[in-house]
């Protein structure tokens, strides 16, 4: 069930990376919490592509932690991920994304489920600050083709604005910035 009540049978397949941000503007101009577009953001992203069968978003602590934050799909025992670990880990502590077409291949990869053959993990970041990451999980080998890359880097080019005007508004001169709202 949606956070959102009827709002998600809006939501169809194939929603491009344009629609889903437009979709989220609308929410923000609405007035929509923080939390709940970050919710809204996996919603739609996780119900644009069949293939997606855990979508979620991991933030990173001061503390080089990543926390999982809301997702759809099977629990995780990841719930926080060290920086440099796991495939989540080492897209931070490399600064880059990180599409891995096949998980059985990568030395690094922290077993979510054992249904999940491929993973893509696209930061949230505005330059050199990154703020957290989407994280996706597929079935299906080499799930993630290049316009699919794409339409989630636009997604997570929107949050990384709205990561950027939340932070700029929960920080607290000359301290760290605040989760609080
Ligand atoms: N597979 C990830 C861990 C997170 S779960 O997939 C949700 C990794 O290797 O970092």
């Amino acid at each position: 069930m949606s956070v959102f009540g009827n709002r998600t049978s809006m939501v169809g397949l194939a929603s491009s990376g344009e629609q889903i941000c437009h979709r989220l503007e609308g929410l923000r101009k609405r007035g929509e919490s923080f939390e709940n577009l970050l919710s809204a953001a996996v919603e739609y992203l996780h119900n644009s592509n069949s293939r997606f069968h855990w979508t979620g978003i991991y933030e990173l602590f001061p503390d080089n932690f990543l926390r999982l934050g809301p997702f759809i799909g099977a629990p995780t025992d990841h719930v926080f991920i060290c920086v440099g670990q796991g495939v989540c880990g080492t897209a931070v502590a490399e600064e880059r994304n990180i599409n891995v077409p096949d998980v059985s291949k990568a030395a690094n990869y922290l077993p979510c489920s054992s249904a999940t053959k491929s993973e893509l993990v696209i930061l949230i970041r505005k330059g050199s600050t990154i703020f957290a990451q989407i994280d996706i999980d597929s079935h299906e080998l080499n799930a993630f083709d290049p316009s699919t890359v794409a339409q989630v880097e636009k997604v997570a080019d929107w949050l990384a604005t709205l990561y950027q005007q939340h932070r700029g508004a929960t920080r607290t001169i000359g301290g760290p910035a605040s989760s609080e709202p």
